[in-house]
């Protein structure tokens, strides 16, 4: 952001200094902080020549305006200098959906983690396999050795690290090197660590997927996906998004924006907040392990520590072997972890899961009853309390 001129922020600023400045050009609009929201459909032009000529930097509300640009320039700040652009997508499946389709055609072959988030799965065996794409599923530990399940017709390598329920941390530049080398674009859903933690296009990604509806818009009140490719995969991208006439509501647009000007605040309160409950919950005789890829006991922290800058709040524990109806009483004794999947807002969650079902690749044998956490931005002090009766309720449920 300048003063006079349009644009975003020189890029040697900060990452927090460019969550605030980034897509922002205040005397555009009359000197308001912020950008107006444009509802716009229909474009008027000069004259019959402008129109014909496609002349102006806006044609159509569908394809860009002055709210979608700046959305997407912010967020392009922040992915930093590889990023050639940023994909709007109504939510962070569609995102994946999108950025799947743009490099993949009939004839093709892809490789997807099998740690994936269960309907980015569904879409692949589904629509994927419908037009002609096949998918091989791999061990998101493999590393390098991906570089053995590539095929001639190999397009694309898609990784989620750390995995949204399990959270193994993958070796992306290990996985991109080996794709690059195979002819593949590489795809990542980046949504747990974000940008701002996580710099995807920098370790190898060519398009990094987010869904919109966690931590950038916050507050549990908003759908919305983003694709941020880099120079090799952008223009597929947006032709894709262009061709398939996708694109987001202005409100929800401006919702994203300012979600994104207070990231850098709630997913540094998201990270220590989320360690602290879950270094507590490690040390309790319940747990057999916390799944926490900042926590030097998770087997993927050499990764993290090598290649991320932060954390969010999202992890989970297995618990020792306890009956499931025993889990089910712990849960619903929380009063302060409301049930419920989509994380990233600012309340804490709590959800029983389990991975056996949607594992083609490896075998999933925890130990025992798995339960996810987000941690939201409560005093960890009440949240350990809440906790703390949960396992109180628990230990009643196994004794009765
Ligand atoms: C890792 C991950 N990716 C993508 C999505 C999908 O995002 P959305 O709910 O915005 O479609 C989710 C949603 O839970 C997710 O956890």
């Amino acid at each position: 952001m300048t003063k006079k001129t349009e644009g975003g922020p020189t890029r040697s600023v900060k990452p927090a200094t460019r969550l605030v400045t980034g897509g922002r050009d205040p005397f555009a609009h009359h000197g308001y902080v912020n950008p107006p929201v444009y509802h716009a459909s229909t474009l008027l032009h000069q004259s019959a020549e402008d129109y014909l000529a496609h002349r102006g930097r806006y044609q159509y509300g569908r394809k860009l305006t002055p709210t979608s640009e700046a959305l997407a320039q912010a967020i392009a700040d922040l992915e930093g200098p590889l990023c050639a652009g940023v994909a709007l997508l109504p939510s962070g499946l569609a995102a994946a959906a999108l950025a799947l389709s743009s490099v993949l055609q009939a004839g093709d072959h892809a490789l997807v983690t099998d740690n994936v988030y269960e309907p980015t799965r569904k879409f692949c065996d589904g629509i994927l396999r419908r037009n002609g794409v096949t998918t091989t599923y791999y061990d998101p530990l493999i590393g390098a050795d991906i570089a053995e399940l590539m095929r001639p017709n190999t397009r694309a390598v898609y990784l989620e690290s750390p995995g949204s329920l399990s959270f193994e941390v993958q070796d992306v530049p290990a996985i991109a090197a080996a794709a690059h080398a195979g002819g593949a674009l590489v795809l990542m859903d980046n949504t747990w660590a974000s940008p701002l933690y996580f710099r995807a296009l920098e370790k190898g990604v060519d398009l990094a997927i987010q869904s919109g509806s966690k931590y950038i818009g916050g507050h549990s009140d908003l759908m919305l996906g983003t694709v941020s490719a880099n120079h090799a995969a952008w223009r597929q991208v947006i032709d894709t998004v262009h061709g398939m006439g996708l694109c987001v509501g202005p409100d929800d647009m401006y919702f994203g924006l300012r979600g994104l000007r207070t990231l850098g605040v709630r997913l540094a309160q998201h990270y220590a907040a989320g360690l602290k409950v879950a270094r507590w919950l490690e040390a309790r005789p319940e747990v057999l392990r916390v799944l926490h890829p900042a926590l030097e006991s998770h087997p993927g922290h050499a990764l993290w520590k090598r290649d991320y800058t932060g954390a969010s709040g999202l992890f989970s524990i297995v618990l020792k072997p306890v009956p499931q109806a025993a889990v089910y009483v712990f849960i619903d004794e929380l009063t302060l972890f409301g049930i419920g999947a989509s994380w990233g807002g600012y309340e804490s969650l709590v959800i029983p899961f389990d991975c056996i079902g949607v594992r083609t690749a490896t075998r999933w044998s925890p130990g025992g009853p798995t339960v996810r956490f987000h941690i939201g931005l409560e005093d960890t002090d009440d949240l350990i309390g809440d906790l703390e009766r949960g396992f109180a309720a628990l230990a009643a449920a196994r004794c009765t």
